[in-house]
């Protein structure tokens, strides 16, 4: 009987077929699952990475309530015509910190994952409040009423709570001063000492261009004026890893 033979009576019998293959997808599994049990983390750490500041997270938590996913990637994949275009190919580290993640599936507008210190804030304002004074072939809706509502973030210490909770290392620290720190970023008038030192790199100021408010303007534009700037490209060096 030929080898082909043999396998005939596997082919002829459903149930042997069945669990005959269950074992073959099994081991196949396993060899590739089995390993990540014995990992510590699959995120290589990446200098530069903090947590999202009080007002950042509140902008990013009106980036998905607004569904700007919808249109926007955050995710810039290591493509030669991407990475000419967005910048350095995102890193996973870089979205450690995101709960949930904003990769998205759809770009219908840019890629936004390095966004950040790209346009000023005027520019961001005017292009959210009217995005064709700007880009007249462009098709994003306006979201002018974000410079009229104030921001209701009033429950900021239990998002920052969450967030540690799901391992994002915010301080006890940070949690503490997160209301003070919400209000402080997008007033000119504030002492940034403490919050500069908590989160390196912060963007200060005011962002929606009303200096005497605290709107949701003034968050998701603090949250796109950071989106990307955390990692230093310019010492980043991605073979370190493999050596
Ligand atoms: C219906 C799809 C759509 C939605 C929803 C949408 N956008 Fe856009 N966006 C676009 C398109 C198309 C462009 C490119 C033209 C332009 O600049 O307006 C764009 C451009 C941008 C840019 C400029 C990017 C660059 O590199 O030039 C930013 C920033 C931006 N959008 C932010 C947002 C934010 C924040 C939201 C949610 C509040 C949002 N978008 C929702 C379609 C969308």
């Amino acid at each position: 009987m030929g080898l082909l033979d043999k396998h005939g009576v596997i082919e002829r019998n459903a149930t042997l077929l069945l669990v005959a293959g269950l074992v073959t997808v099994s081991i196949g599994g396993i060899v590739e699952i089995a390993p990540l049990f014995y990992l510590e983390n699959t995120i290589e750490e990446v200098e530069g990475m903090r947590p999202y500041t009080p007002l950042e997270l509140a902008g990013r938590n009106i980036y998905i309530r607004e569904g700007c996913y919808n249109c926007h990637s955050q995710m810039i994949r290591p493509f030669r015509d991407e990475v000419e275009r967005y910048g350095h190919y995102s890193l996973a580290a870089e979205s450690m910190y995101d709960h949930p993640f904003q990769w998205g599936s759809k770009r219908t507008g840019p890629d936004l994952a390095r966004v950040g210190d790209r346009y000023s804030n005027e520019w961001h304002v005017q292009h959210l409040k009217d995005p064709q004074s700007v880009v007249p072939e462009s098709i994003m809706p306006s979201y002018n009423f974000l410079a009229e509502a104030d921001l209701g973030f009033d429950n900021v210490k239990d998002h920052l709570v969450a967030n540690q909770r799901v391992g994002v290392p915010y301080t006890d620290e940070m949690v503490e001063n997160a209301e003070a720190d919400l209000n402080a970023q997008a007033d000119p008038d504030a002492d940034w000492e403490g919050l500069e030192a908590r989160y390196p790199k912060v963007v200060l100021g005011d962002f929606d261009g009303d200096p005497t408010r605290l709107t949701e303007m003034d968050a998701l534009v603090a949250y796109m004026q950071m989106l990307g700037t955390l990692v230093d490209f310019s010492s980043y060096d991605a073979q370190a890893n493999y050596r």
